[in-house]
């Protein structure tokens, strides 16, 4: 049962694939559309829109935007619909975005992850996680309006702080969206 508003007051695409064209019930956003900073809406290319994650976006190209990251793996649409539900079930937790081209495409995304703390009076911080834009589609400013939306979502739920790990690469890029180098990764792989 997902608990989301199904208000989406986002741009709605003027073009359907035949692929998307039964949408139903349960297609709406991930989290309610007005979490989406206003701003960075008015500040992407012309015909682009940024958005909640929707289920039909297996459809659109979300996984190949994410295979510009890392390995995505081979993932079914039974597998995608069982993820999306348990992820959707979490919506005050798991803030997932999208953004898509004139033609409806993803062409990037990202993810913001809502931790629960005790210290800090019960504080809540944001992690970013999986910013990726497709290739073609570098150097629009588009990952940078990714994090402004993702920071606005951290800021609007009540995040003190939002913290990334990112490689030596991208420093660069995050340091151009605000951020600034603070502690050390660590990791233990199973
Ligand atoms: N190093 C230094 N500066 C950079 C870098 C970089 N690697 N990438 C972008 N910038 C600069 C741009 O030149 C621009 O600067 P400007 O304002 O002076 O023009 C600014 O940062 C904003 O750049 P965008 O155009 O918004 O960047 P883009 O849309 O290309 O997205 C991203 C950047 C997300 C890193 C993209 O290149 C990508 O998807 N890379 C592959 C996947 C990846 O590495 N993702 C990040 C993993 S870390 C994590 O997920 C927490």
């Amino acid at each position: 049962t997902l608990t989301q508003s199904t208000t989406n007051t986002n741009t709605e695409p003027k073009t359907m694939s035949a692929t998307v064209t039964s949408l139903d019930s349960t297609d709406g956003p991930l989290f309610p559309a007005s979490l989406i900073s206003p701003e960075v809406i008015t500040e992407l290319p012309t015909d682009y829109t940024i958005r909640p994650l929707r289920r039909s976006d297996y459809s659109r190209g979300y996984l190949d935007v994410l295979r510009v990251l890392t390995t995505v793996g081979e993932i079914s649409e039974e597998q995608w619909d069982k993820r999306f539900d348990w992820i959707a079930s979490r919506n005050d937790e798991y803030y997932m975005l999208v953004v898509c081209d004139g033609d409806d495409r993803v062409v990037g995304t990202g993810s913001l992850i809502v931790e629960r703390k005790f210290i800090h009076s019960l504080g809540m911080v944001g992690h970013i996680e999986d910013i990726a834009v497709e290739k073609g589609q570098q150097g629009k400013k588009l990952g940078l309006r990714i994090i402004q939306a993702l920071d606005f979502v951290a800021e609007q739920v009540g995040c003190y702080k939002t913290i990334l790990d990112c490689s030596e690469a991208n420093e660069g890029f995050y340091v151009k969206c605000g951020f600034k180098r603070a502690g050390l990764e660590m990791a233990h792989y199973y």
